[in-house]
């Protein structure tokens, strides 16, 4: 997303999701730590629209792309510090996720098949539409921008701080 908050102001993609929004076992979400600086609703809302808006330009089904995007992870555990490794959160997780979304609307075979092979990469399930493709390189994509971004940003500003008092040193 290019701003945190730019698909608060985007009233097509409101009017697809927001009765998922809405709904108190997606509100959950945030209760749960995603990938160290974000909790697991903003990770969900930004691979959400951040698809949408991939699935839009290619003229694919959005719709169905945005929904399931916002359900892919939709699980309340801590990843990481559940009992299983990591193989097997990567298999579970999805279809945690599915029955849950079950739960609280109606899918069809494209949201279902987005949300069961969102891990693309980790495990074998091979996505049946581009749709499903676009949403689990999103997630990557989300995964490692949000993990690593606060981190960069602490080396960037180490580095920069380094060099000035190297370039201090060697004007002195
Ligand atoms: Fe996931
Ligand atoms: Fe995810």
């Amino acid at each position: 997303m290019r701003t945190k908050d730019e698909w608060k102001h985007d009233p097509e993609y409101l009017a697809i999701v927001q009765d998922l929004l809405d709904q108190p076992a997606v509100q959950r979400l945030s209760q749960f730590t995603q990938h160290h600086h974000s909790n697991r609703l903003q990770h969900s809302i930004a691979v959400s629209y951040d698809s949408y808006r991939i699935a839009k330009r290619m003229h694919l089904d959005y719709k169905s792309t945005a929904r399931a995007g916002l359900l892919h992870d939709l699980f309340y555990y801590d990843w990481r510090k559940t009992k299983f490794d990591l193989g097997t959160h990567a298999f579970i997780h999805p279809r945690v996720a599915l029955r849950n979304a079950e739960k609280i609307t109606k899918l069809n075979d494209k949201e279902k098949d987005i949300i069961l092979k969102h891990m693309f990469g980790a495990t074998l399930a091979v996505p049946k539409y581009m749709e499903s493709l676009i949403v689990s390189l999103v997630d990557d994509y989300e995964a490692e921008h949000e993990f690593f971004s606060p981190f960069r940003k602490h080396i960037e500003q180490k580095l920069l701080s380094e060099s000035t008092s190297t370039n201090t040193k060697l004007k002195g």
